[in-house]
């Protein structure tokens, strides 16, 4: 699709394959260290995400910056994040099974570029998008699964943790610690 992600982002930022392109402010392609080990994928940029065109800016993004700081050590710019769908969804409404196709060949390429050696998706919409599976995330999370050239840890969207609170975030910190043993691993 691209040979750089420099090139795909430009791409995307005219992208007009889905009727979510109508309602954008701006194209929320990804960020972070393009040649990472470690990529957070989520599920589709809200409304901060929407104006400021970076991922997980708002709330949700804060806890995020947080759990990967203080359980795997490494701040923004030394990993990637991106999400499934790169325009927001009306309402903050799931994105439909047509927008999802629609993008997922910028998320591929992207995955396809940066080759990184972890891989984890944020919340069911993520998770199930990229194991191809209808099982939800309370039993998908807790383990790791051979993805691509490396490793996928499915964990919870940190919009959850923020509305559940303790038992959830213990679960999410155990993911990404999980997420850095898989990283040390050779
Ligand atoms: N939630 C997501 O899934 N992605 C974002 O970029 C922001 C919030």
């Amino acid at each position: 699709m691209a040979a750089t992600l420099e090139e795909l982002a430009r791409r995307a930022s005219n992208c007009t394959l889905c009727p979510l392109a109508a309602g954008r402010t701006t194209v929320v392609f990804g960020v972070g260290n393009p040649s990472a080990d470690l990529v957070f994928v989520g599920e589709g940029p809200g409304r901060e995400e929407d104006l400021r065109g970076e991922p997980f800016v708002g709330r949700s993004g804060q806890l995020l910056d947080r759990l990967v700081l203080e359980e795997i050590g490494l701040t923004r710019d030394r990993f990637y994040i991106a999400n499934t769908v790169k325009c927001r969804p009306p309402g903050n409404r799931d994105p439909l099974p047509a927008e999802v196709s629609s993008c997922r060949p910028y998320l591929e390429a992207q995955l396809e570029i940066i080759d990184p050696k972890v891989v984890v998706t944020l919340g069911n919409f993520a998770t199930k998008l990229l194991l191809d599976t209808t099982e939800g995330i309370t039993r998908l999370r807790g383990r790791t699964y051979p993805y691509r050239r490396g490793t996928l840890v499915p964990t919870f969207h940190p919009a959850a943790v923020l509305r559940s609170g303790g038992e959830t975030m213990a679960k999410m910190r155990a993911d990404l610690i999980r997420a850095k043993e898989a990283l040390e691993a050779r």
